[in-house]
This record gives structure tokens, C-alpha cells and sequence, in this order.
């Protein structure tokens, strides 16, 4: 088999490690990177850290409105789609990149396997539902990290070629967490005790790109007395300076950089709670049993909202603090798989190909 990926964003870089490694052991793949992710905390550490095969091609598109954005990524993927001539392409979650690459192959006959279908908000609102409903209906291979997944898409009448296979996510965490643990010194660098701080993460359009949902969110983060860290996106941090807000005035407030995966594996097994509007970091607070409350009005990893494991609030500043401040007793079970879903996607296109 020969597979085109495509990637372009932080989590889609740790989403291919795992499946990357599996792909090559038997077949050929070509990445293609678009740049839409470019700060080297953001894109290079990832490739480094993970081992994750250079890209063969890099589109160097960068940050843009989202149509600006999309266009030039496809423009650029048609021709390297039409040169190589994959047997087919491979794109991961809900980015832009993801749009681009799953619309190129589908015009131009090519399967598409999307990895994490099936996952739905219901808000259109957010960019990232647009491009995981036009992802969907487009692919040919739906690889779901859920039963929720697998029963969103058969209420879309999308029912063939569609697998649970686990979360690929789960499988880069139990890869790299002993490394985490040998390699990283984000705790001692930043002064951090085990289960002494919280985790923050916030980058969502839908919060960062409202001043007043950013101001109740951090009126919330001034009101919890634990020390609080928070690894800040660099749209957030954007968006924050051009508001004309500085974070120095939240006390027990540590502001760094991103980090790369070892240390944030690191930052999320060790906090005490943890903050957040990623999906990425809704899974792996999950994974790794750390209470989260998450600052979204719908999130799409329902099953983690089980016994309070993840507690979803909105940005309501007082529901924000009562829920972090609140004690609980998560019961965490197996919704994730079993940490083999790379084994088991490049199993099923394999068998599916000698058929
Ligand atoms: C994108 C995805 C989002 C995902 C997130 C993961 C879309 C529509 N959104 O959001 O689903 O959760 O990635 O992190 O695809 N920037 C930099 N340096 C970088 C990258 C971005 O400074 O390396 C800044 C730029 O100001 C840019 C802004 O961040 O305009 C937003 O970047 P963009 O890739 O458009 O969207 P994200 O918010 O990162
Ligand atoms: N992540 C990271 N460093 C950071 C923040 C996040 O390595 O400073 C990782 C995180 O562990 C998870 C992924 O990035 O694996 C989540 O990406 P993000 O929150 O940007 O996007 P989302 O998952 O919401 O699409």
C-alpha cells in the first residue's frame, strides 16, 4: 500500500506517531506537512521527541482565514496527489489540513481514511465540526475512537467501512509515558510539586475568540488559590495581547511556552486537576486519571463525563471555580481501547487491500 498522510496541526503530529511506525513496517508512506502549525514548540519538537519520519513535503501555508487557509492547502496537495498517485490518503481529526487533504483525494477519486471519525459536537459553530461532518462523508475508511463515534456516523447513514478501533492517542500515551518520566524536567524547572498545581489549556476559537468568555474564564483562574501552570497557545496568546490583557495580574499564575509532549505528558499525569478546552487533553487527563473540568458547552469525548471524571461548565466564572474546587471520585473504564489501534487500522486496510 501506498499512503499519502496528511498532517498540519500539534495533535495531528502526535496522532501519527503511533500509526506511522505501524504504516512503515510493511508499506509505503509519504507525509505531507501544510504548515498550518509552524513554531517549532508547535511542529519540529513533535517530529523530534516521537520519531515521527520527516515530511516529504512541506506546504509552508501558515496561519490564514480559514477559506484563504484551506484553498492554498488544497491547491498544493491536488498536485503531490496527482504525481504520486497514492492508493490512498490518510488525514486525522478535524483541522483545516484535515478539510484540505480529505476534499483533494475524494475529487480526485482517491480513498480517504479518516482517523477519529465519527466524532460530532452538534455545534456548527465551530469550525472543527464543519470540517469532521465534511471529512465523514467524504471518506471511504471511518477509523472511530468510540461506540459514540460509530453511532454518530450511523445517525449520519454512514455505516460502511466504519471501525472502532480505540483512540490512537491512547496508544502514543502508553508509549511515551515511561519515557516522560526518564526524560522530562518540566517539574523541576518550573518549580511544580507532584499534585500541587493545576493544568491549564485553552485555545479554542469559540473561547479565545470572545473577550468576554476569555475575561470569565480568567476571573475564574484568579479565584483558585492552587498554583496553576498553564503552557499557552500561541492564538491565545495573540488573541490575549490584542485584547490588552496581561496575565501577570492573575495570582499563582505560571505562563509558558507550549511544550513538547514528553513534558506535557509529564505536566497532565502530575497535576491535581486539569483546566481545559483541548480534546486532546480531555483524553489524556482520562487516560492518566487526572480530574478535569472542561471550559467548552459540549464536548465530543462524552463517555469521559461519567462519574464526574470530566466535568463540563462552560465558561461561567463561578461554575468554573465550584467545579474545580469540587472533590471527586471518577471511576475510569476502558472507552478508549486498548492502546493497539494503530496495529489494528493498518490490519484492516491491509486485509481489506489483498481482498
Ligand atoms: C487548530 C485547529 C483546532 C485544533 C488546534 C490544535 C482548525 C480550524 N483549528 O487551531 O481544531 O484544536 O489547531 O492546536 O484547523 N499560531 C502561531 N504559530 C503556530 C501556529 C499558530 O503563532 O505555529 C497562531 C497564529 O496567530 C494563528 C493562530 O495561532 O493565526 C491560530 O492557528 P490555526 O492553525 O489557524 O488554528 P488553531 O487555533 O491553532
Ligand atoms: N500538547 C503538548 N504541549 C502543549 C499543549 C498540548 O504537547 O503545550 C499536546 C497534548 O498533550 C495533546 C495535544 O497536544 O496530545 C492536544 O493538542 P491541542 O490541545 O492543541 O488540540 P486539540 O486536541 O484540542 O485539537
Amino acid at each position: 500500500m501506498k499512503i499519502l498522510t496528511v498532517l498540519g496541526a500539534r495533535p495531528q503530529f502526535i496522532k501519527a506517531a503511533p500509526v506511522s511506525r505501524v504504516l512503515r513496517e510493511a508499506h509505503e508512506e509519504l507525509i505531507i506537512h501544510t504548515g498550518q502549525h509552524y513554531d517549532s514548540n508547535m511542529s519540529d519538537i513533535f517530529f523530534d521527541e516521537l520519531n515521527i519520519p520527516k515530511p516529504d513535503y512541506y506546504l509552508g501555508v501558515g496561519s490564514g482565514n480559514h477559506g484563504k487557509q484551506t484553498g492554498e492547502m488544497m491547491a498544493k496537495i491536488e498536485e503531490i496527489v496527482l504525481n504520486e498517485n497514492p492508493d490512498y490518503l490518510m488525514v486525522y481529526g478535524d483541522t483545516n489540513s484535515t478539510l484540505a487533504g480529505s476534499l483533494v483525494a475524494a475529487k480526485l477519486h482517491v480513498p480517504v481514511i479518516h482517523i477519529e471519525a465519527g466524532l460530532r459536537s452538534f455545534n456548527k459553530k465551530m469550525p472543527e465540526e464543519i470540517n469532521r461532518i465534511m471529512t465523514d462523508h467524504v471518506s471511504e475508511y471511518l477509523f472511530s475512537p468510540t461506540d459514540t463515534g460509530v453511532e454518530n456516523l450511523k445517525n449520519e447513514n454512514i455505516t460502511r467501512n466504519v471501525y472502532n478501533i480505540g483512540d490512537v492517542m491512547y496508544d502514543a500515551v502508553l508509549y511515551n509515558q515511561g519515557l516522560a518520566e526518564e526524560k522530562s524536567s518540566v517539574l523541576e524547572d518550573n518549580s511544580l510539586e507532584k499534585k500541587g498545581y493545576h493544568l491549564i489549556t485553552i485555545h479554542r476559537a469559540e473561547n479565545t475568540d470572545d473577550i468576554e468568555k476569555m475575561n470569565n474564564i480568567l476571573d475564574a483562574f484568579a479565584q483558585i488559590e492552587e498554583t496553576k501552570v498553564w503552557p499557552i497557545h500561541p492564538r491565545t496568546k495573540h488573541k490575549l495581547s490584542a485584547y490588552g490583557i496581561n496575565l501577570d495580574s492573575v495570582p499563582g499564575l505560571k505562563v509558558i511556552d507550549p511544550v513538547g509532549y514528553l513534558d506535557m505528558l509529564t505536566l497532565v499525569s502530575n497535576a491535581k486537576k486539569i483546566v481545559t478546552d483541548s480534546g486532546g487533553v480531555q483524553k489524556e487527563a482520562y487516560f492518566m486519571k487526572v480530574p478535569c473540568v472542561t471550559v467548552r458547552e459540549q464536548t465530543e469525548w462524552v463517555e469521559t463525563l461519567e462519574s464526574e471524571a470530566n466535568i463540563l461548565v462552560g465558561t461561567d466564572t463561578a461554575k468554573i471555580v465550584k467545579a474545580v474546587n469540587k472533590q471527586v471520585s471518577p471511576e475510569y473504564k476502558d472507552v478508549f481501547g486498548d492502546g493497539k489501534a494503530a496495529d489494528k487500522i493498518v490490519e484492516i486496510l491491509a486485509t481489506r487491500e489483498q481482498n
